[in-house]
């Protein structure tokens, strides 16, 4: 896979790009690469944002300067790239992010990722030049990179070999094996800590009980919604 992350602060990923199972999925192909807004603004004094038109506060990134960006990296007119690969906007307002859009998103060749800053997008940015709006939670953060962050964090831990195990991202939380719902609770040594006790089912050895117990656990977190 090939991850483009379009922001106004690229230095804010060099953290995200040392993460483990990122280098690992670097080494099982994956390409990411992060291009600011800044280097391709046609105007000038680096401007990349304004007003909004109406009045209120904060600043609105331009839709002539991602045009640009857009355009000098994939060399197509940009209204024409969401019918060629999937391009995320990232937006407080959008599709909410869940195991199953990351699945969706896991299994595309290329993404283009795009960060908004202050008061977000020109709205003509996500109608004509992405395919998806896309929000990891309702709530507002000061800009898009953490979301971009969370979504390429999310995606990247499902491509092959970004993870230890290949079975680490199969059996976990939401996922289909466990029917969509929570993981199950997970304990390791000591054995006992202050009197509390690891479920005996875990210490007995017998894999096809623990398997039944865990989901079991699982279904009833489902049931119970969230944890505190
Ligand atoms: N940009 C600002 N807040 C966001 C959110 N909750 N999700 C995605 N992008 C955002």
């Amino acid at each position: 896979m090939k991850i483009d992350v379009f922001t106004l602060f690229p230095e804010a990923f060099e953290w995200f790009e040392g993460q483990r199972h990122v280098r690992n999925a670097f080494g099982s192909g994956l390409g990411f690469a992060c291009v600011n807004y800044r280097d391709t603004t046609p105007l000038t004094g680096g401007q990349v944002d304004d007003t909004p038109f109406g009045g209120g506060a904060g600043m609105v990134l331009r839709v002539d300067v991602v045009a640009a960006a857009l355009e000098a990296r994939y060399r197509v007119d940009p209204q024409h790239l969401p019918h060629r690969r999937r391009v995320l906007a990232l937006t407080p307002g959008g599709r909410v992010l869940d195991d199953a859009f990351v699945d969706e998103l896991a299994a595309e060749p290329e993404l283009t990722v795009l960060c908004g800053r202050y008061e977000g997008f020109d709205e003509r940015i996500i109608e004509h030049f992405a395919s998806d709006a896309v929000s990891i939670g309702r709530y507002v953060l000061a800009g898009g990179e953490l979301a971009a962050m969370v979504v390429c964090d999310a995606v990247i831990r499902k491509l092959p070999g970004a993870l230890g195990h290949a079975e680490s991202a199969w059996e976990e939380s939401f996922s289909a094996a466990l029917e969509g719902a929570p993981e199950y609770p997970h304990y390791t040594r000591p054995a006992e800590y202050r009197g509390w006790r690891v479920p005996e089912v875990l210490l007995s050895g017998h894999h096809a009980n623990i398997k039944e117990w865990r989901l079991e656990q699982s279904r009833a977190r489902a049931n119970q919604g969230p944890q505190p």
